[in-house]
Order: C-alpha cells, then sequence, then structure tokens
C-alpha cells in the first residue's frame, strides 16, 4: 500500500495511507492528540486513580512509536518505572522513522527513539533506567495475555478502513489482557465502539476530544 508523510496541525509528522485516506495520527496534530488522548486522558488519569511506582503499559499499534516515546519522557519525568508492550504486526522502516521529527519536536533525546525502533522484536529492552520497551509482531486477534496491563492505549486505525478491530470480540481480548481497574483509553468515540467496550464488561466514559474531535472514549474495568 502506497505510503506518504503530511505535516499535521502542530507541525509534526504523520504517516498517510492514500489508498485508504487514513493516517497514523490526526491530522490537526499528531504530537497534540497522543498527548490529549494516551497521555492526558490515559496515563494521567490512571496514575491520580491509582498512585503507583510501576505500571504496564500496552498498545495496540506501536506504529511510529509517537506514543511509547511520548510515555518514555513521562516516565523520566515523573521518576516511576514503566513496562511497556508495543503490538504492531506491520512495523514502519527505518527511512520512515528516520523522516519522523518527534524527538526534534518534543526536545527529547533522538537517541531513545532510535533505540526504540532498533530494539530487536519479541524481547525486552531497557530503553532508559524506568522504561523497558517490548515490542511483539502480533495481530491484535493473536493476543492471549490475561490481567497483565494497568493501562491500554487502543490506536487501531478507524472502524472506517479497519471494522474488524472495532468488534466485541477484540475488547474482550483487551478486557481479559487488562488488570482489575485497568483503563483503556482510544481516540475513537463511535456509538456502535461504545456499545460493543460495554457489552464485553468494561465501563465507559465519553470524555472530550482531541484538537478537531469532539469526543473519544476510556473503558475501566472495575
Ligand atoms: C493508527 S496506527 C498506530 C499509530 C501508532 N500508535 C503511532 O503512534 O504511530 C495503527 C497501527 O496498527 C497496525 N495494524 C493494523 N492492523 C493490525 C493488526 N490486525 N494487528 C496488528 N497491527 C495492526 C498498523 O500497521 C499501524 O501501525
Amino acid at each position: 500500500m502506497k505510503r506518504e508523510f503530511l505535516k499535521t496541525g502542530d507541525g509534526s509528522y504523520t504517516i498517510h495511507l492514500p489508498d485508504w485516506n487514513e493516517q497514523y495520527h490526526s491530522k490537526h496534530g499528531a504530537i497534540n492528540e497522543a498527548l490529549h488522548v494516551f497521555i492526558k486522558m490515559g496515563l494521567d488519569h490512571f496514575l491520580s486513580e491509582n498512585p503507583s511506582e510501576e505500571i504496564s503499559i500496552l498498545e495496540i499499534g506501536f506504529g511510529t512509536g509517537l506514543n511509547a516515546f511520548l510515555t518514555l519522557l513521562q516516565a523520566q519525568e515523573r521518576k516511576i518505572k514503566i513496562n511497556y508492550t508495543g503490538l504492531e504486526a506491520y512495523p514502519i522502516s527505518a527511512s520512515e522513522v528516520q523522516k519522523l521529527n518527534y524527538a526534534g519536536l518534543l526536545q527529547g533525546d533522538i537517541a531513545l527513539y532510535q533505540a526504540m525502533h532498533d530494539s530487536s522484536w519479541e524481547h525486552s529492552k531497557d530503553i532508559t533506567s524506568n522504561f523497558s520497551l517490548t515490542k511483539r509482531k502480533l495481530f491484535f486477534s493473536e493476543l492471549e495475555d490475561e490481567n497483565a496491563y494497568d493501562l491500554i492505549y487502543f490506536d487501531a486505525f478507524g472502524a472506517r478502513v479497519q471494522p474488524e478491530l472495532w468488534t466485541e470480540e477484540i475488547f474482550e481480548i483487551m478486557y481479559q489482557a487488562l488488570k482489575q481497574k485497568g483503563v483503556l483509553v482510544t481516540y475513537a468515540a463511535k456509538g456502535s465502539v461504545r456499545r460493543a467496550m460495554q457489552t464485553v464488561g468494561f465501563t465507559v466514559e465519553r470524555l472530550q476530544g482531541p484538537p478537531g474531535k469532539r469526543e473519544m472514549l476510556r473503558a475501566t474495568k472495575l
């Protein structure tokens, strides 16, 4: 499938798939979207409800590693340990990694961003002393982990292009993967997605969305 780079509203790049008219991130700002949906509504919220020195995060769709890199910066700032697992069936290429400008815009260490991408698949690697990364080359439907994660960043392509990833079957897998009190956040806000989450047992909140989007969802395993 053809892939292009697109500059988003906050100056950060994303990858655009013209065949699907779909992006890896919001056109209104890749970094701003990630900070709002995953860091503010996900990580900040989880830690304020469950103060912890060490947590486990699962990302559904590792992609460019933007969410992982923002989370690494948070682990440093908050001085907590984060064990991060990223699932991805179709990794981006080394040349694509080099074109993305996240580390520069975030005034982060580009060597750490590169180290995340260089780390081998299926092995845990300490990227810093407080951020370990395990990248798993796996289809989301193949995940079998149970009671393993505090927080899930659910960042699949939209239901318009991959409806099979927004079903009860997939959210049941996510529900099983979370620990009790675990939280799943996603940029999506569709009623059918919310109902699929509720059917498998999640308590779901509709929250203010990132720039350019009215709402998003947060699901908790109570
Ligand atoms: C919206 S993008 C993720 C963006 C990513 N979180 C980031 O910050 O760059 C969705 C990702 O899911 C991956 N993907 C699509 N279908 C998948 C599947 N069935 N199993 C695993 N990965 C899949 C894509 O390759 C893509 O990287």
